[in-house]
C-alpha cells in the first residue's frame, strides 16, 4: 500500500518496516516491566512501555535506557496515558510531555500522545517532541465505535507520524466500520486502528489486513493493557499475524457463546499446515442481524456456524445443497466467486467418516441417542449411507418425528436388548463436562463400536465403560475433527490434514483440563 508520509518521517518509522505486532508492556515496577521485556524481546522486537503503569515513570527511564542500549534491535514506544483517557497517569500535562520527551531520550523511537493532551498543549511543544521522536497521536473511545472519519479529521490538524484510532466494539458490525475506515483512509495516512472489547477481538487481527500499520498484543491472556487484547504468542502462533496481508482469506466460527470454541486452534493449524494464506477467527454474534451484517460487510470467505444459528442462518443464504436442506441445519458457509453465500452441513461427514474407518456402514445397525440437531445430522448421514438406524430419545415424540422424516425407526429403552447394534452413538449432551453422567446404563452398552459426540472430556463415562468391555470407541474429538476437515476441503479444495488437526485439538483439550484442575490464584 502506498503511503503518502510527510518528508519529516525518518525511515525507521515507515509502517512497512515495523513488525506487525507491538507487545504492550505493563507492570507496577520498572523491574517487572523490564524482566518481561527481557524475556520476550527476542520474539517481540517491538515494545510499548506503558510508563503510566509505573509509580515513578521518570525514575524508571534510566533502566529502560540501559535495556534499549543492550537490545539495539528493539523498536520501542513510550506511552504515558492520562487517567482521563483510560491510562493511569495522574500528573500534569507538562509532566506528561516531560515523561515522553525523556522516554525518547532514553531510546524510545516512538512516543504516544493522546489527542486530548495534544489539543491542550502548545503546537510548539508538540512540534518539539516530534522533532526528535516519531509521534503516534492517539484517540480512544471506551464506549462505542462511532464518528471514525470525523475523529481522524480532527486528529489530522495535529501533525503526527501515526494516527491511532481505537474504539470499543459492542457488536461485530463495529468491526466492519473499523475495517472500512482503515481501508478508505489508510492509503493517505499512516493509521493504527482497532476495536477494544470482547466483540472487537477480530479487529486485532483483521485491522492489519485492512491497513493498520500494526496491532497490539498482550504479554499473556492475564496481562492485558486493553480489553479484548490477544497475547502476542496467540497472534503469532494461532493467527499467524506476521503473514496476514491484504489478500489473506478470512474464515471464522460464529456462535453465541463462542469464547471456548476450539475451532480457531484446529482450523488455523490446518491453514498453516497446508500453506493457505488464510486466518480463522472466533466471531461472537449476539444476534443474527449482527452476524448477517458482518458477513456482508467483511469479505469472509468461509464460516463455521455453531449454536444457536445453525437453523436460523438458512434463510439468509443464497443456496444450500440438498443434503443440508434435508437436515434443516447448516454448519458451513462458503462465499462463492460470485459473492453469493452457499450453505453446507458437514456434521454428517463428521459422524460417517470415523465410523467407516472402523466398519462398513451399508447395512450396519446403528442406535442414535437423542433427537436434536446433532442427532439429525447423524441419522440423515447414516441413512443416506445405507445404515439401519434406530432412534431413542428422552422425549419420544421428537424421536418419532425425526424417524418419520429420515425414514428411520424409533426404539423403546426397554427394547434395547432385542437388537444387536453395530454402533451406538450418543447425540445428547449427557456426559459433557464430567466423567460421571452416562446416557445408558452399563448393561445397556452393547455394540461393536460406541461413538460419543461429546468431546469434552475426551474420555467420557460412556467411553470408559465401553472400553472396559472391550468395545471399540470413537471419541467426540474425531467427529469434531472430521466435520472441520470437510469444511476445510469445501473452502480450500485441498485435502485436510486431519491427523494434525486431531493432534492440535487433543493437546488443547489436555491443556484445558490441566488448567481447570489448577487452583485459582
Ligand atoms: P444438539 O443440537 O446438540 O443436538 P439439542 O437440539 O438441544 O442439541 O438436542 C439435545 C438432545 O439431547 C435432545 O434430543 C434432548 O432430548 P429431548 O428431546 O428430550 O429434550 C437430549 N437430551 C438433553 N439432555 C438430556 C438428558 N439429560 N437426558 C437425556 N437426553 C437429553
Amino acid at each position: 500500500m502506498a503511503l503518502a508520509l510527510s518528508s519529516t518521517v525518518a525511515p525507521r518509522f515507515l509502517p512497512m518496516r515495523l513488525p506487525k505486532v507491538c507487545l504492550a508492556l505493563s507492570g507496577d515496577t520498572a523491574e517487572d516491566m523490564l524482566s518481561t521485556a527481557e524475556s520476550m524481546a527476542r520474539d517481540n522486537p517491538f515494545l510499548e512501555f506503558r510508563l503510566d503503569y509505573l509509580k515513578h515513570p521518570l525514575a524508571a527511564l534510566p533502566k529502560i535506557h540501559r535495556f534499549l542500549e543492550a537490545h539495539p534491535y528493539v523498536t520501542a514506544i513510550g506511552t504515558c496515558r492520562r487517567v482521563d483517557n483510560g491510562g493511569k497517569f495522574k500528573g500534569s500535562l507538562a509532566s506528561q510531555l516531560e515523561v515522553l520527551t525523556k522516554a525518547n531520550a532514553a531510546g524510545c523511537q516512538l512516543v504516544d500522545l493522546e489527542l486530548e493532551s495534544a489539543l491542550k498543549s502548545k503546537a510548539e511543544a508538540i512540534a518539539r517532541l516530534r522533532s526528535r521522536a516519531g509521534l503516534i497521536l492517539s484517540f480512544h473511545d471506551f464506549r462505542a465505535t462511532r464518528n471514525l472519519d470525523e475523529t481522524l479529521d480532527k486528529m489530522l490538524k495535529v501533525p503526527a507520524d501515526f494516527y491511532k484510532v481505537v474504539s470499543t466494539a459492542t457488536t461485530l458490525s463495529d468491526n466492519v466500520a473499523m475495517m472500512k475506515f482503515l481501508q478508505s483512509r489508510g492509503d493517505k495516512h499512516a493509521l493504527i486502528g482497532l476495536c477494544m472489547g470482547e466483540q472487537g477481538l477480530i479487529s486485532r487481527v483483521l485491522s492489519v489486513r485492512a491497513g493498520s500499520a500494526f496491532t497490539f498484543g498482550a504479554v499473556s491472556a492475564d496481562l492485558k493493557t486493553a480489553p479484548g487484547q490477544i497475547s502476542t504468542r496467540d497472534l503469532r502462533s494461532i493467527y499467524r499475524i506476521d503473514q496476514v496481508d491484504a489478500v489473506t482469506r478470512i474464515y471464522g466460527v460464529v456462535g453465541d457463546p463462542i469464547e471456548h470454541s476450539l475451532s480457531p486452534i484446529i482450523m488455523n493449524t490446518a491453514l498453516r499446515r497446508e500453506n493457505v494464506n488464510g486466518v480463522y477467527l472466533a466471531l461472537h454474534a449476539k444476534t443474527l442481524k449482527d452476524l448477517i451484517h458482518c458477513v456482508r460487510g467483511i469479505p469472509l470467505h468461509g464460516l463455521s456456524i455453531t449454536m444457536p444459528y445453525k437453523q436460523a442462518i438458512l434463510s439468509h443464504l443464497d443456496n444450500t445443497d440438498a443434503h443440508t436442506t434435508k437436515i434443516g441445519a447448516c454448519n458451513t458457509v462458503v462465499r462463492g466467486q460470485d459473492g453469493k453465500l452457499y450453505g453446507f452441513n458437514t456434521d454428517a461427514a463428521g459422524v460417517v467418516r470415523p465410523i467407516e474407518q472402523r466398519l462398513s456402514i451399508e447395512g450396519a445397525k446403528v442406535l442414535v441417542l437423542g433427537a436434536g440437531g446433532a442427532a439429525r445430522a447423524a441419522v440423515f448421514g447414516l441413512q443416506e449411507r445405507g445404515a439401519e438406524v434406530w432412534i431413542l430419545n428422552r422425549t419420544s415424540a421428537k424421536a418419532q418425528k425425526l424417524a418419520r422424516q429420515a425414514k428411520a425407526r424409533t426404539i423403546k429403552r426397554a427394547d434395547l436388548r432385542k437388537i444387536a447394534f453395530d454402533v451406538i452413538i450418543n447425540a445428547t449432551p449427557v456426559g459433557m463436562g464430567n466423567t460421571r453422567d452416562c446416557p445408558l446404563k452399563d448393561e445397556e452398552i452393547q455394540a461393536r463400536v460406541v461413538f460419543d459426540m461429546v468431546y469434552d472430556p475426551v474420555e467420557t463415562h460412556l467411553l470408559q465403560v465401553a472400553r472396559a468391555k472391550g468395545i471399540a470407541v470413537i471419541p467426540g474429538v474425531e467427529m469434531f475433527v472430521q466435520q472441520a476437515a470437510r469444511q476445510f476441503e469445501i473452502w480450500t479444495g485441498k485435502p485436510a490434514p486431519a491427523d494434525d488437526m486431531l493432534r492440535a485439538v487433543t493437546i488443547a483439550l489436555q491443556d484445558r483440563a490441566t488448567a481447570q484442575k489448577q487452583p485459582k490464584a
